[in-house]
This record gives structure tokens, C-alpha cells and sequence, in this order.
């Protein structure tokens, strides 16, 4: 599919996702002044993060990882050579859950098919879960799911899964987020950002 068409595909997608009036989570985007948030970059990106739900600063402007979390992303990205525009990047549910709770079963359902159809567009050579959330979900996904998993022994280890267009490597990092308060958890989310560098 040409970059064009992948680029329209997706402004059609968060067109749908704007729409989206049924979600559980409409209500609280309204009240708020909130927007969904779909995701954002290279429409033909080899790497695609993924990420939980957007937080309040993202359901303020929209994008994701704009908040404090977003600010080691883009330092995590900066120091393997890549800007945000050289890759793309969402979340599994795309709107904002109150008080920032864990997303519930039936919103992850509800916002699954915006992702399955994110994931056929891009195209993806590598998916870079950010934090055990989206490690679980995107495991499970790919039918990669085993009995103990924990993100504390799979974060930096890719993963080979087939996708429905082709092989897809799946690499597990943890969140930006705990590099925020910890050196020792940065510097090993610095590591394993290396491992994304041989997909480039
Ligand atoms: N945390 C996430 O998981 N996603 C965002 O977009 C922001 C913070």
C-alpha cells in the first residue's frame, strides 16, 4: 500500500474514533473538554510503540505521550538516533480512563479493532510494547502468552509472532514512566531501546 494511502486510511480511522459516541468512556472526554487520542507519526513506520491509555496531558492535546512519560520517550528515542516522526506511536485504548485506572475489559474490547486495523495499515516490522499492560495485551494478541510471564524477564527480548501480514518481531520494554523516578530502570529502558536499533 502506497505511504498516501496508509497516511488517508488512518485520518479516516481517527475520524471513526473521534465518533465513537458508545464507549464507556465518551462521557468523561465530554465532561472534560477531553480528545481521543488515535496516535501519531509515520503512517509506513518500521516501528510501532505501543503504549496503555492516554493521561491527562494527552487527553488535553490529543496526542500521545505528551505528559511527563512522553518526555523519556522522546529521549529513549533521541539516543538511538530516531525523532517521533520516524516511528509511529498509540496506545491500546485511546481514551483517557478516570483517575488515570487501569482500562476495563470492555473498553480494551471496544478499542481493539482501531489497533487491529492500526496494525494492517502500518505494517509494522517491530512492536514495541511500552509497560506490562501493552506487553500482556499484545502477547495475547499474537497468541505468545505463557504461564508467569513478568515484564521484570521479558523487557528487552524480542519475540518473533506472525502477523496477518508477514513476520513481526515484538520487543517488550517497560514504561517511560518508571525511568521517571528511578537511574537504575532509565538506564536499562536506555538498553533496551538498543535492541530497536538493528530494526532501523
Ligand atoms: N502513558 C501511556 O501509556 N500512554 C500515553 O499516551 C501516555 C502515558
Amino acid at each position: 500500500m502506497p505511504d498516501t494511502q496508509k497516511t488517508e486510511k488512518l485520518a479516516q480511522l481517527a475520524c471513526q474514533l473521534e465518533e465513537l459516541t458508545n464507549s464507556p468512556l465518551y462521557e468523561f472526554r465530554q465532561e472534560n473538554n477531553y480528545h481521543a487520542v488515535f496516535g501519531e507519526g509515520d503512517a509506513a513506520a518500521k516501528v510501532l510503540f505501543i503504549g496503555e491509555a492516554p493521561g491527562k496531558q494527552e487527553a488535553i492535546k490529543g496526542r500521545p505521550f505528551v505528559g511527563a512519560s512522553g518526555r523519556t520517550l522522546d529521549e529513549m528515542l533521541a539516543a538511538i538516533g530516531l525523532a517521533r516522526k520516524d516511528v509511529y506511536i498509540t496506545n491500546v485504548v485511546k481514551d483517557r480512563p478516570p483517575n488515570n485506572r487501569d482500562p476495563r475489559p470492555e473498553e480494551i474490547d471496544l478499542y481493539t479493532p482501531f489497533l487491529t486495523q492500526q496494525l494492517a495499515i502500518i505494517q509494522p516490522r517491530v512492536i514495541a510494547t511500552l509497560g506490562r499492560f501493552a506487553m500482556e495485551f499484545v502477547l495475547a494478541r499474537f497468541g505468545l502468552t505463557e504461564p508467569g510471564q513478568k515484564i521484570s524477564q521479558m523487557h528487552g527480548r524480542p519475540l518473533e509472532a506472525e502477523a496477518e501480514y508477514g513476520r513481526v518481531t515484538i520487543v517488550p520494554l517497560y514504561h517511560p514512566a518508571v525511568a521517571l523516578y528511578n537511574r537504575d530502570q532509565r538506564q536499562t529502558l536506555e538498553d533496551d531501546f538498543q535492541v530497536l536499533k538493528q530494526y532501523m
